[in-house]
């Protein structure tokens, strides 16, 4: 069995990382962890969490740290992750990365790569605005890049619509984007051009994977 690896996503709000993230979980046989999905379950059942999230998330902000990082550990418990994980828009502030370093060091484990999609603001807007999810798979879509199947299902969310998109943008400016030399500071920093059609991010991608010893295919 290979060794278990844990993967940190970073970018900006439609970068890529959820469509990247399942990719690369799946070839590496790992869970995918992403909090805005947690965040959106726990929306949809009604939950006190979920109550909690909702309008800080379709006003474009970020949930306060403490709801998030109690979620990731719950998480982080389950049997599944033991092995490994891909984590898709966590951590998001250098608290969180400090809780989850934390968190992994109590269990003698550690964030191994922390991949870095890096793509142009304009980009990430027609990216996010253009974006459609299938409701019953999940399934990540868009209408221009790779549009859904007749038929399907889908759902364009909350803070999809351009004004939520900007203030996530500045909340990634002011937030978020700090944790780039903090990982690069801990060495495990790798940067993607996350530009171009997602099978040429993929490979991109599986060149890192390759340079760590872990060749993976994303299909
Ligand atoms: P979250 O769900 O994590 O959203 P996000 O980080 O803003 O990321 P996105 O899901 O928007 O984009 P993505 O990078 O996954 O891109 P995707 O692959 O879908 O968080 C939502 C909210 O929850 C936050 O704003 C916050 O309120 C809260 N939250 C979550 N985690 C939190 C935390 N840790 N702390 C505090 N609050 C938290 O791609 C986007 C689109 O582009 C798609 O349409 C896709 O088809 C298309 N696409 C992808 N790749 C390409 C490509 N190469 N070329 C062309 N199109 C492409």
């Amino acid at each position: 069995m290979s060794p278990a690896i844990r993967v940190v996503l970073l970018g900006a709000p439609a970068s890529g990382k959820g469509t990247q993230g399942r990719k690369i979980a799946q070839a590496l046989g790992v869970p995918k962890i992403s909090t805005g999905d947690m965040l959106r379950a726990a929306r949809d059942a009604g939950s006190e969490l979920g109550r909690k999230a909702d309008g800080i998330m379709s006003a474009g902000q970020l949930v306060p740290d403490a709801l998030v990082i109690n979620l990731v550990d719950e998480r982080l418990r389950e049997p599944d992750a033991t092995g490994g994980c891909v984590l898709d828009g966590f951590p998001r502030t250098v608290a969180q990365a400090d809780s989850l370093e934390e968190l992994l060091r109590k269990r003698d484990e550690r964030v191994d790569v922390a991949l870095h999609l890096e793509v142009e603001r304009g980009l990430l807007m027609e990216r996010a605005i253009l974006r459609r999810t299938d409701v019953r798979t999940g399934q990540i879509y868009h209408m221009k890049y790779n549009p859904p199947p007749a038929g399907a299902e889908v759902e364009h969310r909350a803070d999809d619509r351009e004004e939520a998109v900007s203030k996530r943008l500045d909340a990634y400016d002011a937030m978020t984007a700090a944790l780039v030399p903090h990982y690069q500071n801990r060495g495990v920093l790798r940067v993607v051009d996350g530009v171009g059609s997602p099978v040429e991010v993929s490979a991109r991608i599986e060149t890192v994977f390759e340079e760590l010893g872990r060749a993976i295919r994303l299909g």
